[in-house]
């Protein structure tokens, strides 16, 4: 039997990696952190000291199997899941993931990953490259200000104290770079439905894209753990 996809897409910071962690669990459904595996691929390529803006470099892509699984990521079956928020990788990580060579592969795997099983995958061009038949697209967003207010909150459990005008111009750099590459961009895909998350709780989100699951017919007779 097919599988039943949804595709969330959207900026840094609106909340689609907690939110489809969520209903991942409360409805069955395989949980794809598509932006782990880019960022997995930044942290390889900054510890092999390649240069970064040459796109002939990421050959190495070649040897590498890359797999997300249970919250976790996996490069050659080594978890990196702790290597891949550091400032490091995300100063670069636009940039690597805008090399057509970089996301052919990645795009790849993904669609492999998600064959045959019910699945949730988050990322920039889930609804539009990756899964374009998903049986549902979400497209998260929420104002730079309060996506930068989250960031801070994520650091500061961390320890780390960062400007919140620093982490704006950081996202806002970041959604420039990924909304303006030529191969798969961030859009919203034409038939996604568009929530913005800035006054809106993660229980609530949440509770908004179960809702538009529970009404697909496909989705029907599979188990829930809902409320758990
Ligand atoms: O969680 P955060 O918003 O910081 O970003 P992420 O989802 O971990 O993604 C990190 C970066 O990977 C993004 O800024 C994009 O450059 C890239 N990415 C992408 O190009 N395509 C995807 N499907 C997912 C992520
Ligand atoms: O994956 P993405 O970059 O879109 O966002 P995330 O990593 O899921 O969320 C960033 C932070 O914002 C996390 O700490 C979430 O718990 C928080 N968040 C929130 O406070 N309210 C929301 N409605 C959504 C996310």
């Amino acid at each position: 039997m097919p599988g039943f996809k949804v595709a969330i897409d959207g900026p840094a910071g609106s909340g689609k990696s907690t939110i489809s962690k969520r209903i991942a669990e409360q409805l069955n459904l395989t949980h794809i952190d598509t932006g782990a595996m880019y960022r997995a691929i930044t942290y390889i390529a900054l510890q092999k000291n390649i240069d970064l803006n040459d796109e002939a470099s990421y050959v190495f892509m070649q040897d590498l199997k890359v797999r997300y699984e249970k919250n976790r990521i996996y490069v050659n079956d080594l978890d990196v899941t702790d290597k891949i928020r550091t400032d490091a990788v995300t100063r670069n990580v636009s940039k690597v993931s805008s090399f057509p060579y970089v996301r052919r592969i990645l795009v790849q795997i993904q669609k492999d990953a998600a064959q045959n099983i019910d699945v949730i995958m988050d990322g920039r061009d889930i609804g539009s490259v990756v899964l374009p038949d998903a049986d549902l697209k979400i497209f998260l967003t929420a104002n730079v200000k309060e996506r930068a207010k989250r960031r801070q909150k994520d650091k500061e459990v961390l320890g780390i104290k960062q400007e919140l005008d620093a982490l704006e111009n950081e996202i806002l750099e970041r959604d420039h770079k990924d909304s303006t590459r030529k191969e798969s961009p961030l859009v919203c895909p034409p038939d996604a439905i568009v929530i913005d998350t800035t006054h809106y709780s993660i229980e609530d989100t949440t509770k908004r894209i179960t809702e538009e699951i529970l009404k697909k017919e496909k989705y029907h007779g599979r188990t829930t753990n809902e409320g758990r």
